[in-house]
């Protein structure tokens, strides 16, 4: 092999690698970021019955024990909805949107009920995917 084409396949090689690097990370804007994982310690979850909200989600433990962790995103044009513990209910304060504790749509113009969070039980309590 002469010197000459050496130095073409290196340049070649180069040229591919850094055209890969860019592809990469032009990939990288096109992608959701990976969802932040919150832990939730076993102390601080809610007793049945009760909500607990957190900046980004709520967590509802229903009267028969189920777990829900729900964000508080509005599906509508996404403001941040509230709880309301006397009508138990979540309300969007922005154009009144009502949602039941296990985030079923009730009314206004949202299109559907409140995204249901990942999470998953661990050791002292459980981690939850807040979508990036
Ligand atoms: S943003 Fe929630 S009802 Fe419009």
């Amino acid at each position: 092999m002469q010197r000459r084409e050496l130095f073409r396949m290196t340049i070649g090689a180069g040229a591919l690698g850094l055209l890969g690097v860019m592809g990469l990370r032009l990939a990288s804007h096109f992608l959701p970021p990976p969802p932040r994982k919150l832990l939730i310690k076993e102390r601080d979850l809610p007793a049945n019955g009760k909500v607990k909200v957190g900046e980004e989600y709520f967590l509802v433990r229903l009267n028969d024990g189920r777990l829900l962790a729900l964000s508080r995103r509005c599906p509508h044009l996404g403001c941040t909805v509230n709880y309301q513990p006397s009508g138990q209910v979540f309300l969007c304060p922005c154009h009144q949107s009502r949602f039941a504790l296990t985030g079923a749509y009730l009314a206004g113009p949202a299109p559907r009920g409140l995204y249901a969070l990942k999470w998953k039980k661990t050791e002292g309590g459980l981690i939850l995917e807040i979508p990036g």
